[in-house]
């Protein structure tokens, strides 16, 4: 078992254990008295999980009552968060009941979201099950659902009051979906984490516990020096500016981590070429994408993906922010001009 404690606006822990599902009502129990539970799942991920983690709650006190939505990107939206919260309602749930989010980084952001705003605010665990939820999307409080203008535009910074990590669940997870999370993962070793990414030249499964935790930890010291991502937690967004484009030229096709995947390559090819990143640390981030089954090669051109980012949340004036390795383990926040992001982008494709 692996515990991390990350101290923001709120102090919990992100527990990360085999077998933990079975668990989750002993657990919670610990850090919220039992009560009503609504859990908010997908339909991939109910009838894989719910039925465990609702014994295991009830076998301790708290009375579960399930909410599905469809699986997908799609389902991150105001129709769903409102119908949650019109089920919440229903069933009387009060300031001293609570949320379970047990699914992927979908099921998480729109649970958050839900348990940010019903009644002012009401606790929420985050039983991740997919890669990407486990070592990113569950800590660090951010919430969010999507909006016809845009993805994630509406959202709070809302922590949960535990995170449950059950390795165990990757184990039915697509190795396309699997691999959406080892971006996120090489992610952090390309930020500050030379470690984790020479970690990541064997194979990941027989290690995954260590990698989530050592992903939690470095989240957790990112999100600690600035929860509401004013300064470094920025780095954080290593790839994602592309990566947001990316996913919204393509209607959603292309998953976040496979966006992720082709926005860090984009970046590291820019930052060698624009002579910051040595040409060497630039092959062995392009190397470790594609040896984790990432894609590297952006379907879009430069002008396109510039056209999108300058409409997103993070431009601020005349100048964006984007996360550039200056060497693996050595990002850093990087100030440009709006007028020269395109050229930058083009630099990486
Ligand atoms: N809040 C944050 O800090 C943050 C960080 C990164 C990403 N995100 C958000 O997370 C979302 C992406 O998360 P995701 O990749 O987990 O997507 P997801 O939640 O859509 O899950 C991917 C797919 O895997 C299925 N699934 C989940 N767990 C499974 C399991 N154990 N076995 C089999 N199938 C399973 C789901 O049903 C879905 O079809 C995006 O909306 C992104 O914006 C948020
Ligand atoms: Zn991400």
């Amino acid at each position: 078992m692996k515990k991390v404690t990350v101290t923001a606006s709120l102090t919990y822990d992100v527990i990360i254990d085999n077998g933990i599902l079975d668990r989750a009502g002993e657990e919670s129990a610990k850090v919220i008295k039992p009560c009503k539970a609504a859990i908010l799942t997908d339909s991939n991920v109910a009838p894989l999980y719910a039925e465990r983690l609702e014994n295991s709650l009830k076998s301790v006190g708290f009375s579960p009552l399930r909410f599905t939505i469809a699986a997908g990107e799609g389902s991150k939206n105001a129709e769903n968060y409102l119908s949650f919260l019109n089920f919440l309602a229903e069933h009387q749930f009060t300031r001293s009941d609570c949320i379970f989010a047990l699914g992927g980084g979908v099921v998480g952001d729109l649970a958050g979201f839900a348990a940010a705003t019903y009644l002012r605010g009401i606790r929420f665990v985050q039983i991740p099950t997919t890669l990407l939820a486990m070592v990113d999307s569950s800590v660090g409080g951010k919430t969010a659902i999507d909006i016809p203008a845009g993805k994630n535009l509406v959202g709070a910074f809302y922590q949960p009051s535990l995170v449950l990590c059950d390795p165990e669940a990757l184990n039915t997870l697509s190795e396309d979906i699997f691999a959406d999370g080892c971006a996120e993962v090489i992610k952090y070793g390309i930020i500050n984490d030379k470690q984790l990414f020479e970690k990541l030249k064997s194979p990941i499964k027989p290690q995954i516990e260590n990698i989530i935790e050592a992903c939690v930890t470095d989240k957790r010291d990112i999100v600690t020096a600035d929860e509401r991502e004013m300064g470094v937690r920025q780095l954080l967004n290593l790839g994602h500016t592309a990566a947001h484009s990316i996913e919204t030229l393509s209607h959603f096709e292309i998953s976040h981590g496979s966006a992720v995947a082709i926005g860090t390559a984009i970046i590291a090819r820019a930052a060698s070429k624009l002579g910051y990143c040595p040409v060497n640390d630039c092959e062995q981030i392009i190397a470790m994408l594609r040896a984790y089954g990432l894609p590297t090669k952006s379907p879009y051109t430069a002008k396109e993906l510039a056209e999108v980012a300058l409409h997103d949340k993070k431009r601020n004036g005349e100048t964006i922010s984007l996360i550039v390795p200056f060497g693996i383990g050595n990002s850093k926040i990087h100030k440009i001009n709006v007028t020269a992001l395109e050229e930058f982008f083009a630099a990486g494709l």
